[in-house]
C-alpha cells in the first residue's frame, strides 16, 4: 500500500488510516480506536481498511429548512455501508435564512470555516453534504473545494407546493404579495400570516426558485450532486431514494479519487450560469458561485455573469419568474430537463465530469422536458435575454440586474423608453440601512413619485454585516395605490431569491467601504442607462470629489466576536464576499495534520 499521499489517486492510504491504524505510533491509534469503537463502531471495522465517510448534517431544530435530512439520515448511512463504508455524521453550524439574525449571509463563511476544520481534522476519507436553505449549499461546497477530499451533495428537495384559496401560495413570492395587500388595506395582519403560512405545507426549503431550489440546482448543474437530486420534494419517497444512492455513490468516488477539484472546473462553472439563467434562478448564485470558485482555484468573475449568461432564455416556468412551484418542477424533470434541453441547443459543456462518473453528456442523453408549460424549450422560451445584466458607473464598479422577473409594466415604464435609448432619469431617495427606510418611506416630505430611484445603502457583507435582503423595497403606500408595484430600486444589499422586484442590487464596492454610493444623496438627479450598462449619479466632478473628500467611514458597532472577525475579513459581495485569507488555502489534503 503506497503511503501517505492522497494526491496519488485510487491506490493512495486512505487518510483515515493514519487515525486507526498507525504502527509506528500505537499509543495515538489505542486513543483514537478506544472511543470511536465505544459506541458505534467495532475496531474491526475500524481498522478494516473501508474509507470513512463523513455526512455534513445541516439539519436541526433550528434549521428546519434542512431538517428532512434528519429522516434522510438511515438511507444515507445504508447507502454507504451497502456501498463498503462506515458512515460518520457530524454537525454543521446551523444557518437558517429566516431565522438566523442579523442575516444568515453572515454564518455562511462560519459554517465554511467549521466544515474545513472539520474534514481536515478528523479520520475522513470523503464527505456527504447535506443541503437545503440557502446558504447550506454554498458553504458546504466551499469546505469542500477548500480541502478537496471526495465530496457529494444531498440536497434535501422542495416542500410541497403551498396552498391558499384555491390558488398556488409560494414561498416568499406570498410574503411580498401580502405586503402590498396589507398596505393596500386589502388583507389584515392574521390573513397576512395565515397566508405566509400556507406558503410552507411540509418538511423541505422553499418551494419557489428562490435562492435554496437556486443552489441546489447549481450543486446539480455543477456535477456535484447525481442527476436528478435537486428537485426532488422533500416528502417523497423518490427522495429517499436518492439519499441512499448518493450514500453508495460517495464510496466508490473514494476509490476512484473524484474530488471537487475534478468536478468544479471553469467549464462547470459556465454550465451552472447558463443553467442559472434558463431556470430563472436566484441574484444571490452570482457570489456563492464566486465563492466556490475562489476556494476551488477557479477563476471567474462577475462579469462572466452577463458574458455569458444574459443573452440566454427562461425556460422555466415557476416562481418568481413565472407561475408554478417545485412539484411542477420535479415532474416536468426538474435539471436534467433544463439542462437537456440547453443542451439540444449545443449551450452545455458536455465533456465535463460529474460525481455519477460520467460525463455530463452520458448523463443527459434522453433527457428533455415532460411538460413544455412547465419547462419550455429553446426554441419557444418564456422569455429571450433572461439572464443578469451588470451594471457599473460611479456609484459601484459592479451591480446585478436579474432581468427575468421585470414585469411587462416595468419594461414599458422604465426599460422600453420611447426614445428607444432605454436610457431613464429619476431623482433619488436614498435611505441608509431598512430601519430607516421603515421610518421613513411614508413620510410626504421625500416627495416619493413615480419618477424616483429608491436607494438603500449599509447593506452590504461589512456594513450589515453579513449583507442583507433588503434591497427589494416596495413603493411608499400612496405609490402602491396608484397601482405601480415596483419602482427601481438599488442597493449595496442582496435581494431575496424569491423576490420578483427589478433592482439593481449587490453592489460592490458597498457604502460602508467608500463605494459611491456613500456619497449619494436624497434629490440627486441619476441617470439608468441599459443600453450602456450604467447608473450614475449626475452630480458635477468637483461637487463629487468634494463629497469623496469629506466623506468619513460610519462606526460599526460589533455585537459578537464573529461579526468582529468576520468584518475584518470579508471582501465585496462581487468577489463572493469570502473571508479573503482563507482563499489562498488551496487542497487542504495535501497536508495530513500533526497528531
Ligand atoms: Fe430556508 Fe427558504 S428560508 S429555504
Ligand atoms: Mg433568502
Amino acid at each position: 500500500m503506497d503511503d501517505d499521499d492522497p494526491e496519488k489517486g485510487a491506490k493512495a492510504r486512505l487518510r483515515s488510516r493514519d487515525w486507526f491504524d498507525d504502527r509506528t505510533n500505537p499509543g495515538m491509534t489505542a486513543l483514537y480506536l478506544e472511543r470511536y469503537q465505544n459506541h458505534e463502531y467495532t475496531r474491526e471495522e475500524l481498522q478494516s481498511g473501508r474509507p470513512i465517510i463523513g455526512i455534513a448534517q445541516t439539519g436541526s431544530d433550528l434549521a428546519p429548512c434542512n431538517k428532512i435530512h434528519v429522516f434522510l439520515m438511515h438511507r444515507i448511512k445504508a447507502g454507504i455501508r451497502d456501498g463498503g463504508g462506515i458512515p460518520m455524521e457530524f454537525p454543521v453550524h446551523p444557518i437558517h435564512e429566516n431565522g438566523k439574525r442579523p442575516t444568515a449571509a453572515l454564518d455562511r463563511n462560519l459554517a465554511y470555516l467549521s466544515l474545513v476544520e472539520v474534514l481536515h481534522g478528523y479520520p475522513l476519507d470523503g464527505v456527504v453534504l447535506t443541503t437545503g436553505c440557502d446558504k447550506t449549499t454554498p458553504a458546504m461546497l466551499m469546505g469542500a473545494s477548500t480541502v478537496d477530499l471526495p465530496a457529494i451533495v444531498l440536497s434535501g428537495g422542495p416542500m410541497l407546493d403551498g396552498w391558499w384559496k384555491g390558488e398556488l401560495a409560494g414561498s416568499g413570492t406570498i410574503i411580498w404579495e401580502s405586503r402590498r395587500l396589507l398596505a393596500e388595506g386589502e388583507i389584515d395582519y392574521d390573513e397576512f400570516i395565515s397566508r405566509a403560512c400556507a406558503s410552507a405545507p411540509s418538511l423541505g426549503h422553499c418551494n419557489t426558485m428562490g435562492t435554496a431550489s437556486t443552489m441546489n440546482a447549481m450543486a446539480e448543474a455543477l456535477g456535484m450532486s447525481l442527476p436528478g437530486c435537486a428537485a426532488i420534494p422533500a416528502p417523497f419517497r423518490e427522495r429517499m431514494n436518492m439519499a441512499y444512492e448518493t450514500g453508495k455513490r460517495i464510496v466508490a468516488m473514494v476509490a476512484e479519487d473524484l474530488t471537487p477539484s475534478k468536478v468544479l472546473t471553469r467549464k462547470a462553472f459556465e454550465n451552472a450560469i447558463r443553467v442559472n439563467t434558463a431556470i430563472g434562478g436566484s441574484t444571490n448564485a452570482p457570489p456563492h458561485l464566486q465563492a466556490i470558485a475562489r476556494h476551488v482555484g477557479v477563476e471567474l468573475d462577475v462579469h462572466d455573469w452577463q458574458e455569458i449568461g444574459y443573452e440566454l432564455p427562461l425556460l422555466l416556468n415557476m416562481q418568481p419568474s413565472g407561475r408554478y412551484l417545485g412539484e411542477s418542477f420535479y415532474r416536468a424533470g426538474g435539471i436534467p430537463a433544463v439542462m437537456g434541453e440547453l443542451d439540444q441547443a449545443g449551450l452545455l459543456h458536455r465533456d465535463v465530469v460529474t460525481v455519477s462518473g460520467k460525463t455530463l453528456g452520458d448523463t443527459l442523453d434522453g433527457c428533455r422536458s415532460r411538460d413544455h408549460d412547465v419547462i419550455a424549450t429553446v426554441d419557444k422560451p418564456l422569455r429571450e435575454n433572461a439572464g443578469f445584466l451588470v451594471l457599473s458607473g460611479n456609484l459601484f464598479d459592479s451591480a446585478l440586474m436579474k432581468t427575468s422577473v421585470i414585469s411587462d409594466a416595468f419594461r414599458e415604464r422604465y426599460l422600453n423608453r420611447p426614445d428607444a435609448e432605454n436610457v431613464y432619469e429619476a431623482r433619488a431617495v436614498v435611505f441608509d440601512g431598512p430601519e430607516h427606510y421603515h421610518a421613513a418611506l411614508n413620510d410626504p416630505a421625500l416627495e416619493i413619485d413615480e419618477n424616483c430611484i429608491l436607494f438603500i445603502r449599509g447593506t452590504g457583507c461589512v456594513g450589515y454585516p453579513g449583507s442583507a435582503e433588503v434591497v427589494n423595497m416596495q413603493p411608499p403606500d400612496a405609490i402602491l395605490k396608484a397601482g405601480i408595484m415596483h419602482l427601481p430600486t438599488v442597493g449595496d444589499g442582496r435581494q431575496s431569491g424569491t423576490s420578483e422586484s427589478p433592482s439593481v442590487l449587490n453592489a460592490s464596492p458597498e457604502a460602508v467601504v467608500g463605494g459611491g454610493l456613500a456619497l449619494l444623496k436624497t434629490g440627486d438627479r441619476v441617470r439608468l442607462d441599459l443600453n450602456a450598462r450604467t447608473l450614475d449619479a449626475l452630480v458635477d466632478d468637483e461637487e463629487w470629489a468634494e463629497r469623496s473628500a469629506n466623506w468619513v467611514p460610519p462606526e460599526l458597532t460589533n455585537q459578537t466576536p464573529w461579526q468582529e472577525i468576520y468584518r475584518t475579513n470579508v471582501g465585496q459581495l462581487a468577489d463572493g464576499g469570502c473571508l479573503e485569507l482563507a482563499t489562498a488555502y488551496q487542497k487542504v489534503r495535501r497536508l495530513m495534520p500533526r497528531h
